[in-house]
């Protein structure tokens, strides 16, 4: 049985655990939330022996080849001595909140002015840390070389630890840890004629807002069309500014969907749905797919039975954080 040593402690790592399970069931602590391979909050780094490349999907080339790996996707095949990443490789930054003003009933806009050097792309995402050490992850509908501020959108969840904090807790003028950012869900500069389709549930318009804006900054010339679903009319937000948005720009088309209750300027139905249907053939496009975990996987899989390409498909599953076992 493959041992792993981290923090002077050595703890045998059984055939059916991750890294994580086996350190969190010796009390050794290691940050996480998703527990499923999304925000990379689990990042550890073998000094000595190699984790299994299943447990490095979706990491930078550098790091792999530093040996960092996710503990919450790593069953090892070897033993590995651990430690957490340093600074050098996950960038912290304390941020101030400026601004917070409800889009919906449910959905926060948060505006944070980070204390320090803090570079990100529209629709990655950042972790919040909240002092009693609980991180969870949020995407970011800024643009960096438009807007001064780090923009989030937190709904808030029934009971949630972390939304209701921010929701409730949380004022203009408090500072909150920011770490980040991740991701590859972010607008590609260098190709301005091809077709982009955004799809996005709830608060899965927020890296979408952030990649339209930089595209259409940008001078991307192909067609970009962002279909926004939401069960309720009023789960949608961002309506006017969306539709002033593809007033200004012919190439965008904004389509907002609503399950129940759809009026006339709606699209009734899903988003995913709806999108897939008005698009037959997505040979050569980008997709973006941002929200509700099922709807995420299935429209990826759907889109590339459309003809989009595999490696064209960016994706941003909003999964909810698992307890640790
Ligand atoms: C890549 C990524 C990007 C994301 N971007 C965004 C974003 O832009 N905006 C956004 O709003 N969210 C986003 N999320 C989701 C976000 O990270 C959090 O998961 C979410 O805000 C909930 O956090 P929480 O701590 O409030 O809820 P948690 O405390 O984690 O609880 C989640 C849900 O489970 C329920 N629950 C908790 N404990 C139990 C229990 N013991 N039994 C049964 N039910 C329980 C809660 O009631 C709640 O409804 C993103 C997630 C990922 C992975
Ligand atoms: S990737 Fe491991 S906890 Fe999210």
């Amino acid at each position: 049985m493959p041992t792993l040593t981290f923090q002077e402690c050595t703890v045998e790592c059984t055939p059916d655990e991750t890294v994580l399970d086996a350190l969190n069931r010796q009390g050794l602590e290691v940050p996480s939330s998703c527990r499923n391979g999304v925000c990379q909050t689990c990042l550890m780094h073998a000094t000595e022996g190699n984790p299994p490349r299943t447990a490095q999907q979706g990491l930078k080339e550098t790091l792999v080849a530093q040996g960092y790996f996710l503990a919450c996707m790593c069953k090892p095949t070897e033993s590995l001595t651990l430690c957490l990443p340093d600074d050098s490789v996950v960038q912290k930054v304390r941020a101030r909140v400026i601004y917070k003003e409800y889009l919906n009933a449910d959905i926060l806009r948060l505006r944070l002015l980070p204390c320090g050097a803090f570079t990100y792309r529209a629709g990655q995402f950042v972790q919040i840390h909240r002092p009693n050490g609980l991180i969870r992850s949020y995407s970011i509908a800024s643009v960096p070389t438009l807007d001064p501020l780090i923009e989030l959108h937190v709904r808030l969840l029934p009971n949630g630890s972390m939304t209701t904090w921010i929701h409730k807790e949380v004022g203009e003028g408090d500072y909150v840890e920011l770490s980040g950012a991740k991701g590859d869900c972010f607008y590609l500069q260098g190709n301005t004629t091809r077709n982009i389709l955004l799809i996005g549930t709830g608060s899965g318009l927020a890296p979408l807002w952030g990649i339209v804006r930089s595209a259409l900054y940008a001078g991307h010339k192909g067609e970009i069309h962002l279909y926004h679903g939401s069960w309720k009319p009023e789960g949608l937000y961002l309506e006017a500014e969306l539709h002033a948005l593809a007033r200004d720009y012919p190439q965008f088309r904004y389509y907002p969907c609503v399950d129940d209750g759809a009026e006339a300027h709606h699209q009734q139905g899903r988003a995913d749905k709806i999108a897939l249907a008005q698009h037959k053939n997505l040979s050569g496009w980008q997709v973006y797919l941002c929200g509700h975990p099922e709807m995420v996987k299935s429209t990826k899989r759907n889109a590339f039975l459309a003809g989009a390409n595999l490696p064209d498909i960016y994706a941003d599953p909003f999964i909810l954080s698992a307890p640790p076992k």
